[in-house]
């Protein structure tokens, strides 16, 4: 069966760690799946990637920044997520729209109506079946995110460097979002220990998938 999920959350609120265990629960159940993630996940994708994430653009306008995460997302939902929904995949990816609507528009400070507005045109309506939002206190993420940061050498880092109360923002903007669609966003005490997070994950998928 199809099913798209996406999981979101602050710095460091251990998404990448939960979709390494979704994925190989899904292996080991001989579900065909698709690994993906925003920005990214298409040839141009990435490059826009690397514009958005290095600190060297530090100074982009928050609607220049919108604009290059919405064209990254339009390439690689059509190109990408649509045909492996078609395919009869699950879609496994690493943020999505949300992430828009809480870094530019609860973050940024950018019109959610507009921002809702212009995903729907983009993405013809479409949204994730189930999203995962890993909660937890921004001080307890960015200690994990730095942490990351100072052993990868990606220079992805022009996020992990905003002030705390930008991240505050966005922590409470997805807790916002989850109150206004609880059936699709289910919220996961990031403070728990991965193999129950985990098991949490598991339990909220349907049981065709489950079975
Ligand atoms: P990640 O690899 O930790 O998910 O980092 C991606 C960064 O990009 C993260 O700080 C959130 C940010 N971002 C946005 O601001 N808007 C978006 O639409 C997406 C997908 C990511």
């Amino acid at each position: 069966m199809s099913l798209f999920i996406t999981f979101e959350g602050i710095e460091g609120c251990g998404k990448t760690t939960q979709i390494g265990h979704l994925t190989s629960f899904l292996k080991k159940a001989r579900r065909p799946f698709l690994l993906t993630r925003e920005p990214g996940g298409t040839g141009v994708g990435e490059k826009i990637r690397e514009i958005l994430l290095s600190s060297e653009n530090a100074g982009l306008e928050p609607m220049a920044e919108f604009f290059l995460y919405v064209a990254d997302r339009i390439q690689h939902y059509r190109q990408v997520i649509l045909p492996a929904l078609r395919q009869g995949k699950v879609v496994l990816c690493d943020r999505f729209a949300d992430a828009t609507t809480v870094y530019q528009g609860f973050g940024r400070g950018l019109d959610l109506a507009w921002i809702e507005e212009i995903h729907s045109r983009a993405l013809e309506n479409a949204k994730p079946d189930l999203t995962f939002l890993l909660d937890l206190p921004v001080e307890v993420g960015l200690k994990r995110a730095w942490k990351r940061l100072k052993k990868d050498q990606t220079g992805e880092d022009r996020f992990e460097k905003e002030a705390l109360d930008f991240h505050r923002r966005i922590r409470e903007g997805y807790l916002t979002l989850a109150r206004k669609e609880p059936s699709r966003i289910i919220v996961l005490d990031g403070m728990k220990d991965e193999e129950i997070l985990h098991g949490e994950i598991i339990s909220h998928l349907p049981d065709a998938l489950r079975g």
